[in-house]
């Protein structure tokens, strides 16, 4: 006889949507009577949210998941379970790869976890990667922050970028409404959240699922008239979003990130490569050229806004030239922060068919990258020394108990001396005194 288990673990693995579903899931269990449990070692149920962008995030979940197999063989009341982008990926054949998986679910099914669950508790193993339409979310998530949160505002991606596996594992856009997104977000701001985060991998395209026309034409529901409907929210202090995709952004969000006091002067917007010909054969939908005039757009409105961005080098076929397009358009932007990685080639998509370039090519392009990155965020760092900015507080600084943790409205990490019990999610205005290429030190004014 199966004694109930009580405590669960859950590690997440990928980008912001995994920890946000990863907080849903938590707060399913946690309705389901079961407790956190930070150790995985002490957890009767454990569930690795998983991620399948590159191969290496794809291959540290099963040496994680060898580990914990291997325990149920000792403790067989233990219940296994891989959720996320792997698992949508994989589906069936994770049983055949790790037969003591009792649950295997694609991310569409992460509100679902209670009734998937039941399901194995009734001693059944259990598949869910089958395309569904996501239900609302009428969960109490776990939030890891009492400070920040996130709004999926979108789930899924109809792009078909050739090096990219989301549209495959995430399925096809589905746009939740304005008023589901609002009323969320007002009652994160009744609960004590400062700053919001609205979620979509490719975020523009919010609202071209739903029904609605303007006069003019365009969909009625665009993420700029979501900015709008949602900006008021009570006692949020913060909207960010993210993220944002090139081929759709427009001068009129632009505009009205400059006009709604409350949405952060900070833009992630992924340009993957700044050649012409690698864009197209990347299937993004925009050239150099357009992307540039984006940026001369933002800062147009916004002088001070803060840029973020990713690149892919190595992609198959990149020549050097080309790779020194994407460095020029680093020295030629300046980016406050850039994700870099090299070209992993993904199950399912076009260019993993392609003829690939040496490792070495890769990992040296990567490196070569990354220094210049480096140099431009320290440059771009220089505009805050000794200037007046709002930090809100979020946490300790683990590495000085004396300090405290918080972003700026570009969304600069900045330390400062203060006390946490007094000033967590506080909006606390500060002196930048020291600057480092990613983060900030300051003085409370
Ligand atoms: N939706 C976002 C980002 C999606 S994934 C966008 O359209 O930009 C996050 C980042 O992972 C991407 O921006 C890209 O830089 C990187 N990435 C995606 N697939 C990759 C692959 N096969 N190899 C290396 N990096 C990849
Ligand atoms: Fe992937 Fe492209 Fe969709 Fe981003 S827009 S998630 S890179 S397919
Ligand atoms: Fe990874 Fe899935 Fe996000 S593949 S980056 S966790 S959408």
């Amino acid at each position: 006889m199966k004694t109930t288990p009580r405590r669960y673990h859950i590690t997440t693995f990928g980008c912001q949507m995994n920890k946000a579903d990863s907080e849903r899931m938590a707060g399913i269990l946690e309705d389901m009577g079961f407790e956190w449990s930070e150790d995985p070692n002490h957890a009767d149920v454990i569930l690795y949210n998983t991620c399948s962008i590159r191969d290496n995030a794809e291959q540290k979940v099963y040496s994680y998941l060898g580990r914990q197999a291997k325990r149920k063989q000792e403790q067989p009341s233990l219940t296994l379970a891989v959720a996320g982008c792997v698992a949508q990926q994989e589906g069936e054949s994770l049983l055949r790869r790790v037969p003591e998986l009792d649950l295997v679910m694609g991310p569409q099914h992460a509100n679902r976890l209670r009734d998937l669950l039941e399901q194995v508790f009734d001693g059944n193993q259990v598949v869910a990667t089958e395309p569904i339409q996501i239900v609302e979310d009428i969960t109490k998530p776990r939030r890891d922050s009492t400070v920040t949160a996130w709004v999926n505002v979108i789930y899924g991606c109809n792009e078909r970028c050739t090096y990219c596996v989301v549209p495959n594992v995430r399925g096809v856009e589905q746009s939740r409404t304005p008023e589901a997104i609002r009323a969320e977000m007002e009652q994160l701001g009744q609960l004590g959240y400062k700053e919001i985060t609205l979620l979509g991998q490719n975020i523009d395209a919010y609202g071209r699922d739903l029904p609605g026309v303007t006069a003019e034409g365009r969909h009625q529901h665009t993420l700029t008239d979501l900015l709008y409907y949602v900006h008021d929210v009570t006692d949020v202090a913060r909207i960010r979003f993210a993220t944002s995709h090139p081929r759709y952004f427009t001068e009129r969000l632009i505009r009205a990130c400059a006009e709604l006091p409350k949405v952060c002067e900070h833009f992630h917007i992924p340009f993957q490569s700044g050649d012409n010909e690698v864009l197209k054969r990347m299937a993004r939908g925009y050239t150099r050229e357009k992307y540039r005039r984006i940026i001369d757009m933002i800062r147009h409105y916004m002088p001070d806004a803060s840029i973020s961005a990713d690149a892919i080098v190595g992609f198959p076929g990149e020549t050097e030239a080309q790779f020194e397009q994407t460095l020029a358009l680093v020295e030629d932007v300046g980016f406050d922060q850039l994700n870099t990685a090299a070209y992993s080639p993904r199950p399912g998509t076009p260019a993993a068919l392609w003829e690939q370039l040496s490792e070495q090519v890769k990992s040296d392009r990567l490196q070569r990258l990354n220094h210049l990155v480096a140099i431009k965020a320290a440059q771009a760092s220089q505009r805050y020394l000794g200037r007046m900015e709002e930090v809100l507080v979020e946490e300790q600084n683990p590495k000085d108990p004396t300090q405290v943790m918080g972003r700026t409205r570009g969304n600069r990490l900045t330390f400062f001396t203060g006390n946490i019990a007094e000033l967590k999610g506080r909006l606390v205005p500060v002196k930048v005194t020291e600057v480092r290429a990613f983060s900030l030190t300051a003085e409370p004014t």
